[in-house]
Formats: C-alpha cells, sequence, structure tokens
C-alpha cells in the first residue's frame, strides 16, 4: 500500500531546551492513519498534519474499550544516524493484543513501514540531548457509531509521536514502589497480556492511591492469590536474588514486555542465570531479611531500567541495596541506552536504521 503524505504548512516551534523533555506532553508536526472497514480491510494510509480527528459520540471506543496500543522509540546518534529499537517486536506485539481484543490484525512489515515513513517526514523532532528520545504510539481503536457490544467492524490505526525526556521525573534514581494489596490489575485470562487501555483503566485507582503516599508506581500482585508478583505500574520487574536474575513468568496476565526480553537477552550473554518463574511477594521480602536480595529494577520502553530503591509492603519497608542503583542495573541501563543512541556497537541486532 502506497503512504500518502499531506504536510503541514504550519510547522510548531520545537523545543528550546531539550534537557527539560517530559514525557507525553508535546506531539510532532504529522500522524500516520489508516482505516479498516469489513469487507475492504485495511486501507488508505496516509501521513497528515497532527491535529484532533472526528469521531460520533456513540464511537464503540469510547464506551466499551476496544482499543489495543504500542510504544517504542527513535533515537538520534551522535553521527546523525536515526535509529529504532525492535519495532518488528511492537508490531507482532500489537497482534497479539488485537487477537485479545477482536481487531482485524495489521501487516506487521507495513506497520513498521509507517513507522519508519513518519519518523522520517518528522525527522527534525528526534532530540539530540542525552537521555531523550522520540516516543513512538501507535494505536488502533473501534469507531462504529453503535452502542451494542460488539467487536467492531470500522476502526482507525494512528501513530502519533512525542519527544520525549525520562519517564519518571527522578530519571534513573532508585523509584520507590508500593506493594498493592486491595486492587487487582487483571487476571489469568483476562486481557493483562494484551497493551489495552483498560489494563491501564484498571491500574489507575492504585497508582493514584500510592502517588498521594509519595510512590513512584505499585507493583502488581496477582489476582487470585494475592501473592505472586506480576508487574509493576508500567514496568515489567526483576529481582537479583543471591546474583541471580529472577522474573515473573508470563502467564496471561503480565505483559511480555520488549525492554524485558531484551534484558533477558543481555544477562544470559554475560553468563547470568535468569529465572522465568512465579515468585512471591514473600519470597522478595524473605530474600531482603537473609541479606540475598541485591538488586531490582523495572524495564519498560518508557522507563527504560528503573533501579528499585525501596518496596513498602503492608507497612513495612523493604529497602533494596541501600536505596541505590546496583551494578547490574547500571550496567543493564548503560548498555541497552549506548546500543539504542548508537554510543554502542549493536552486536545484538536489536537497531533498525531509518
Ligand atoms: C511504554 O513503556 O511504552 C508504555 O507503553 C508505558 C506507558 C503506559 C507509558
Amino acid at each position: 500500500m502506497k503512504i500518502d503524505v499531506t504536510l503541514t504548512k504550519h510547522p510548531k516551534e520545537k523545543p528550546a531546551d531539550e534537557s527539560k523533555l517530559s514525557f507525553g506532553k508535546l506531539f510532532t508536526d504529522h500522524m500516520f492513519i489508516m482505516d479498516y472497514d469489513e469487507g475492504e480491510g485495511w486501507h488508505s494510509p496516509r501521513i497528515v498534519p497532527y491535529g484532533p480527528i472526528e469521531i460520533e459520540p456513540s464511537a464503540m471506543c469510547l464506551h466499551y474499550g476496544q482499543e489495543v496500543f504500542e510504544g517504542l522509540k527513535a533515537y538520534h546518534t551522535a553521527d546523525g544516524r536515526k535509529l529504532l529499537f525492535r519495532p518488528d517486536r511492537n508490531m507482532a506485539r500489537m497482534n497479539i493484543s488485537n487477537e485479545r481484543l477482536c481487531i482485524p490484525k495489521i501487516d506487521e512489515k507495513f506497520g513498521v513501514e509507517a513507522i519508519k515513513k513518519l519518523v522520517e517526514v518528522d525527522k527534525d523532532w528526534i532530540p539530540t540531548a542525552k537521555g531523550t528520545s522520540l516516543y513512538i504510539r501507535p494505536f488502533i481503536f473501534a469507531v462504529d457509531p453503535m452502542i451494542g457490544v460488539h467487536p467492531a467492524k470500522h476502526l482507525k490505526f494512528i501513530i502519533i509521536l512525542s519527544p520525549v525526556g525520562a519517564y519518571y521525573p527522578k530519571g534513573i534514581d532508585p523509584v520507590d514502589i508500593y506493594v498493592e494489596t486491595n486492587y487487582v490489575r487483571t487476571v489469568r485470562g483476562g486481557m493483562g497480556f494484551a497493551k489495552t487501555a483498560g489494563n491501564y483503566a484498571a491500574s489507575l485507582k492504585a497508582q493514584d492511591e500510592a502517588e498521594k503516599k509519595d510512590f513512584t508506581q505499585v507493583l502488581w500482585l496477582d489476582g487470585v492469590e494475592r501473592k505472586y508478583i506480576e508487574e509493576v505500574g508500567t514496568m515489567n520487574v526483576f529481582f537479583i536474588i543471591n546474583g541471580k536474575a529472577v522474573t515473573p513468568s508470563l502467564d496471561g496476565a503480565t505483559l511480555a514486555g520488549i525492554t524485558r526480553m531484551s534484558s533477558m537477552e543481555l544477562l544470559r550473554k554475560w553468563g547470568y542465570d535468569v529465572e522465568e518463574r512465579r515468585i512471591s511477594i514473600d519470597e522478595v521480602a524473605e530474600a531482603a531479611a537473609a541479606g540475598h536480595l541485591d538488586e531490582a529494577f523495572g524495564t519498560g520502553t518508557a522507563a527504560v531500567i528503573s533501579p528499585i530503591g525501596k518496596l513498602c509492603w503492608h507497612d513495612k519497608d523493604i529497602v533494596i541495596n541501600g536505596g541505590k542503583i546496583g551494578p547490574i542495573t547500571q550496567r543493564l541501563y548503560d548498555t541497552l541506552t549506548g546500543i539504542q543512541s548508537g554510543e554502542l556497537e549493536d552486536d545484538m541486532g536489536w537497531t533498525v536504521e531509518i
């Protein structure tokens, strides 16, 4: 399919001071749109000026949340190249989410082409300051003007771009996490593995309460036994126990993070044992009490690698590595961001040049 391009006549001011960029508040000059209509399939891919879109108040996504999204980043290298990080994985995961949400699949290769073309059009928006990048948000939602509960026959696939700095205002400084024992995010058999709006809506109340207590995010426990660790707010989670890396297995309730997968691949390459298995909060607390919990960190596209300095469980604090970033967390952060920004050689074959 050919992507039509209509350029804006009113380009916006770019950020004057990139070091002040926060996360996801500013958008570039253009966006990609493609429509789905039953009988016709996905059609009319186009790049148009970024701006409001018109949908009916009865559009199904507004009522029943039939929506999926992705998140990935483009980076500007010091020698002037523009890189994407594993975009094929995002498009593959989008189709896994699509399947769960009864959304017609997209052509993954075409999805990557659409991302490349949009980033190329807005390439001057990729920030160059250290720790910054261009966040790419592809999403699909149902637009049928109908409030009966059925899978949609008409949808839109949009991609928008946002120049960003660190997701957490604290940057790479360790974050404090509240272990949530009251609310649950999802259950096995639910939609936890899919990247869909409803999972994030389910997290807002707990997130809000945790922020009021000065925590950055919550750690989710499983919805049945309220015991096994699943993930943290917008990240997957890893614990280094007695020198081994442990991360919750993907049991249908946890998102298959691309930074999670990349971290496991790097850790294994460096010779660490990596266990993907059920891990309970009791095990983490016991390891900490015995002095065996060396480090903990979250992984995510937006959050990158985020050290965890403290977990609060039933009003008791579990302080990790004296509240400081640990050596494995730091090495992962340096290596991943080094590969992504082109400062380190990409011997994993993860980056894609635009
Ligand atoms: C990402 O890390 O890309 C995400 O999608 C998390 C987001 C909810 C900020």
